[in-house]
């Protein structure tokens, strides 16, 4: 079967007196992300660009937010067995690429730590794992700090 590639968007509010996770990392804010687990949209959009590329559903196919299990739960946990689940079926990670977009605050300090993190959650080099950042220019909900999205694409090998 050789590469597959995948694609993952996610979107969350931001609130005022949340704890903003993004890519494993408590990132310092006004605001936060909402949501039944730690809201980490970052790590919503790999593991939905993971669960992708093997064809097997979403995030919310796995990991279902009416579940308790899943409630609070931090993202990375969720990252870890999207990683163990595609495994399991042969695939080998490649690359990820990504993109969060957010009006503020300015993320691309965070940026080496949420990779250094992710890496190790997957189990795969830090040369292996980008991430990038976009404000929407003042423009619709993230313009006006309502909420934040993300884009990613991961890249499967099923051939070693
Ligand atoms: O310049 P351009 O319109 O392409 O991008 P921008 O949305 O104005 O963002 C400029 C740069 O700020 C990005 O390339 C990121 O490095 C950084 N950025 C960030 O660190 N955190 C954000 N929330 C948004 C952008
Ligand atoms: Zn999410």
């Amino acid at each position: 079967m050789g590469f597959r590639i995948g694609f993952g968007f996610d979107t969350h509010r931001l609130e005022e007196w949340r704890e903003f996770w993004l890519g494993g990392v408590l990132v310092p804010h006004t605001k936060g992300a909402t949501g039944h687990s730690d809201a980490d949209v970052l790590i919503h959009a790999i593991c939905d660009a993971l669960l992708g590329a093997a064809a097997l559903g979403d995030i919310g196919t796995h990991f279902p937010d009416t579940s308790e299990e899943f409630k609070g739960i931090d993202s990375k946990i969720l990252l870890k067995k999207s990683c163990d689940l595609i495994r399991s079926e042969g695939y080998t990670i490649g690359n990820i690429d990504s993109t969060v977009v957010l009006q503020i605050p300015k993320i691309s300090k965070y940026i080496p730590e949420m990779i250094l993190l992710l890496a190790d959650v997957m189990g795969i080099p830090r040369g292996s794992i980008s991430v990038k950042a976009k404000t929407s220019e003042t423009l619709g909900f993230i313009g006006r700090e309502e909420g934040v999205s993300a884009y990613a694409v991961a890249l499967l090998d099923s051939r070693s």
